[in-house]
């Protein structure tokens, strides 16, 4: 009985540790890291899109005129539900977090502050 309250106990710590370990706090999430992962295949390294994402419907990073048009809100509804009209646009909500999708919008932006 001990024994079970004790796996339960090591299994709680174990997953708190875990989590403190992800990136669940802004200043840890690591947005380089994230868009060579998830996002450099289709939006390039440099914002403006691959020959694949171009295929897909990518839009230029760079593109300040395209930026200033949409939202932070609409950024983040993109990242996390995709686009409707566009099925070539996975929804990353299940894949990143809230507050990683927020910093990945604000990351977007910066293509076209350089
Ligand atoms: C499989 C290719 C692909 C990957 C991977 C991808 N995107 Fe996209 N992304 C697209 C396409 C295609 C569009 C254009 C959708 C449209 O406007 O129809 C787009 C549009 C966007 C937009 C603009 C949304 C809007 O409201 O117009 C943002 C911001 C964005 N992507 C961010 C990201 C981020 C951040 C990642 C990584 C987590 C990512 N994308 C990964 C294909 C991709």
């Amino acid at each position: 009985m001990l024994r079970g309250k004790l796996a339960v106990c090591v299994l709680f710590i174990g997953s708190f540790i875990c989590l403190s370990n992800s990136n669940i706090f802004a200043t840890d999430i690591d947005t380089d890291l994230i868009f060579a992962d998830m996002c450099e295949m289709c939006h390039g390294p440099d914002g403006k899109g691959t020959k694949q994402g171009i295929e897909f419907g990518v839009h230029d990073f760079t593109d300040a005129e395209w930026q200033a048009s949409k939202t932070d809100e609409e950024f983040v509804n993109s990242i996390t539900n995709g686009k409707e009209e566009n099925p070539n646009y996975i929804p990353y909500g299940g894949m990143l977090g809230e507050e990683e999708i927020k910093a990945m919008a604000a990351y977007v932006r910066k293509f076209a502050q350089e």
